[in-house]
């Protein structure tokens, strides 16, 4: 049914195009499933928005204009009850360099920066950069096998001179979608620890479980929003992150400021075909949006049915969002999994970028047939040993 609409069963052939998920592997036999880029064509509509951008002829410097700002506004509303105001907006050519800024702008060089692990790896490398220290707290699961921050882990590690959190929620890798309570107690802890939020909630568009709601961290309540840096794109939703069109909401204006200051000069504006990309896909996206998640929520079903009937020494824990599954390989006993994996044919993500180590993550935003091959390559892999 979604895939007579939208074709999600067959996609085009990629080589040739500078894809950085296929081109890892060019000439070799082995299916990427690594980095978070889907395989899917874009919504129908997004792809119209982008050749009358096209067929405009002029591709002249573009600043925040009236289209792009209404459509982010009323998407905030509509979808995630959040009213913002245009002035607390920034956009930005990516999430990754506004969390290096955010290293910079609020952090003073003997201060320290808290996220919790396993993470997207650029979380753990911002603060490097910035040569500021990264206290890393462990997440933790609940007696249900359920991913959780660990606030407990997070009093005993947090010092003095911690500024920031860098929060992922929902959190890549392990799929999590943090509940409300879960979400007061964060606020509880920055309030407590005079912390600034920054929370990446790229993913959060992407809930698959019918029974999970993702909250937007700063509509929770006015003291947390004041300290909230929010970091969202349309890209992972809709497959643009080569459009590079990104947005920051910074409600206090001092925070806004510092923010500003910082990216002065450093970041360029961001193209004419992501505004209009992101304009798009915020506007008319919806319906490709809805069957991306059924075709989602059924590779998923397909992964962990695979995983329990043919490759039950894999951990797989119940994940609510994201098309990136995270693997616990450690009862495999491999020396190096990745390398193990590629050899028979299949790319994964390696775990220990993430914090992760002896873990491997699958990106399934990718035809049924694919994800089909690649987990019988893992278990056909797993039978040579
Ligand atoms: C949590 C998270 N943040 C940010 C990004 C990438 O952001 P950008 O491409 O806008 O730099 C990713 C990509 O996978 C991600 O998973």
């Amino acid at each position: 049914m979604t895939d007579s609409l939208y074709h999600f069963d067959t996609c085009p052939d990629r080589n040739g195009y500078g894809s950085l998920k296929w081109d890892k592997y060019k000439g070799r036999d082995i299916v990427p499933l690594w980095v978070a880029d889907m395989d899917f064509t874009t919504a129908p509509e997004i792809i119209a928005a982008l050749q009358d951008r096209l067929d405009h002829g002029i591709y002249g410097y573009t600043i925040p204009y009236e289209a792009p700002v209404k459509a982010v506004l009323d998407y905030l509303d509509r979808q995630h009850g959040y009213s913002a105001k245009a002035h607390w907006l920034n956009f930005l050519p990516g999430l990754v360099p506004a969390i290096n800024l955010c290293c910079h702008a609020f952090v003073a060089s003997d201060e320290s920066v808290m996220t919790a692990t396993p993470v997207y790896p650029p979380f753990l490398g911002a603060p490097d950069y910035a040569n500021r220290e990264l206290i890393k707290v462990p997440l933790c699961l609940t007696k249900g096998d359920t991913w959780t921050l660990d606030f407990d882990a997070m009093e005993a590690a947090v010092q003095p001179n911690t500024r920031l959190f860098i929060l992922c929620s929902p959190h890549n890798p392990v799929g999590r979608v943090y509940s409300r309570d879960e979400l007061s107690r964060l606020s509880e802890f920055c309030e407590k620890h005079d912390l600034i939020l920054i929370s990446d909630e790229i993913h959060c568009d992407l809930v698959f479980d019918q029974n999970a709601r993702h909250t937007l961290t700063a509509t929770l309540n006015e003291c947390l929003a004041a300290r909230t840096v929010t970091l969202m794109a349309p890209s992972k939703t809709y497959n643009l992150p080569g459009l590079a069109c990104a947005y920051s909401i910074i409600e206090d204006s001092k925070l806004r400021q510092q923010f500003q200051t910082t990216i002065r000069g450093i970041i360029t504006e961001v193209n004419c075909f992501g505004y209009a990309g992101c304009a798009a896909a915020y506007n008319h996206g919806e319906p490709w949006r809805q069957a991306l998640l059924t075709y989602l929520r059924d590779n998923y079903k397909i992964i962990s049915t695979f995983i329990q009937q043919e490759l039950p020494e894999i951990t797989f824990r119940p994940m609510q969002s994201t098309y990136l599954a995270w693997f616990d390989v450690t009862n495999l006993e491999l020396d190096h999994p990745v390398k193990f994996f590629e050899d028979h044919g299949v790319g994964l993500s390696d775990g220990v970028p993430f914090d992760g180590i002896q873990h491997v993550r699958l990106n399934f935003g990718c035809p049924r047939s694919r994800l089909q091959e690649g987990l019988e390559k893992m278990a056909a892999a797993l039978k040579t040993r």
